[in-house]
């Protein structure tokens, strides 16, 4: 039987953080071994939002850097940027001939981005799923690993699968499926106390693979805590429980043990926590960091690395493409 086709990608956006690694990048590690994947950055997708965006090729570069510094292998995966395949956009010219404005008008996230920016209401923003649809379809994906933000934009890439089917009777797309990053998920929350980490929650509640060890000290000691428990085995308030999650991402299982049974003995000095913490963040970080620097100052390499991925993209593109032609009665 063939293998699973896996298909993902990041906008690029600034740094990856500490979410995006126990989120999408972990999973993609993952996966590279036991599918056929296609990872590449979302450079086009920017274009929605940032007409302008100055530095879209340094800011896609660096999204890719941190892909192959977190373990994406590109000779296991297929790894590319977006924009280096234009047969994306012929598939989205296709797929917006019958994406209906009425479910465009729908989707949540239109409607989130209309409401934070009602000045700039074009016509790619209303139609970023069919241009999503058209990443995962042009290498008929079968798995997508996203987060929950990104379930709806899946759901309507079946609906553009299946209609295409049925409107050209043939067979064209299989539907793919949303993989969620799997039951050991570890969502990161912010330093701040509250809500996920990420740029939402601002810089210095965000730990950024980029971090050098002394800032990650500074945010880590500046996380929230509270004053401390004042009845044994007392529940978490959620500003606590954050940093026992941190903890466990990055810390021994006997660590966290330790830190626990004194909270739970109204014992714990959160500045003891916190300094332990902030040690196994470092040593959880840095060698990220140096693999990033590394990686990054190779310029040669990463071109090699990003000419070959653009052409396994082309060569998976290409046959869809054809079979996509061919259903719909162009010459092909
Ligand atoms: N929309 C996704 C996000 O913001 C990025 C993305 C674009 C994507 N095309 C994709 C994710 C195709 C998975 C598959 O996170």
């Amino acid at each position: 039987m063939a293998k699973d086709i896996v298909c993902s990608g990041i906008r690029p956006t600034g740094n990856l953080h500490l979410g995006n690694y126990f989120g999408a990048l972990r999973n993609f590690v993952r996966m590279q071994d036991e599918y056929d994947c296609f990872f590449f950055v979302a450079d086009y997708h920017s274009l929605t939002t940032h007409p302008t965006p100055g530095s879209i090729y340094a800011d896609a570069r660096t999204i890719l850097v941190q892909y192959l510094a977190a373990g994406i292998d590109p000779e296991r995966a297929t790894v590319y940027l977006q924009s280096d395949l234009p047969e994306t956009i012929e598939l989205y010219l296709f797929l917006n001939m019958n994406a209906y404005l009425g479910e465009l008008e729908r989707v949540t996230s239109f409607k989130d981005k209309v409401r934070q920016n009602p000045g700039n209401v074009n016509a790619g923003l209303l139609t970023y799923p069919t241009l999503m649809a058209a990443d995962i379809l042009i290498h008929k994906a079968t798995r997508v690993p996203v987060g929950k933000d990104q379930q709806q934009h899946l759901e309507m890439t079946r609906t553009f699968a299946q209609r295409f089917n049925n409107m050209y009777h043939s067979e064209v797309f299989p539907l793919p499926q949303a993989v969620g990053f799997g039951n050991d998920l570890v969502k990161i929350p912010a330093l701040n106390g509250s809500g996920k980490m990420g740029k939402s929650e601002g810089e210095a509640s965000t730990i950024f693979l980029t971090d050098e060890p002394s800032v990650v000290r500074k945010k880590i000691m500046k996380a929230k805590s509270d004053s401390g428990p004042i009845e044994p085995n007392q529940r978490k308030p959620e500003e606590i429980e954050n940093l026992f999650t941190l903890m466990r991402a990055v810390s021994s299982p006997d660590t966290v043990a330790y830190f626990d049974d004194l909270y739970n003995r109204c014992q714990i000095r959160y500045g003891d926590m916190k300094k332990q913490l902030a040690e196994d963040m470092v040593a959880f970080i840095e060698p990220l960091r140096q693999r990033i620097i590394e990686i990054g100052a190779d310029e040669a390499s990463l071109r090699r690395i990003i000419d070959r991925g653009c052409e396994k993209a082309h060569a998976s593109a290409a046959t869809t493409l054809a079979e996509v032609r061919q259903a719909i009665g162009y010459r092909h």
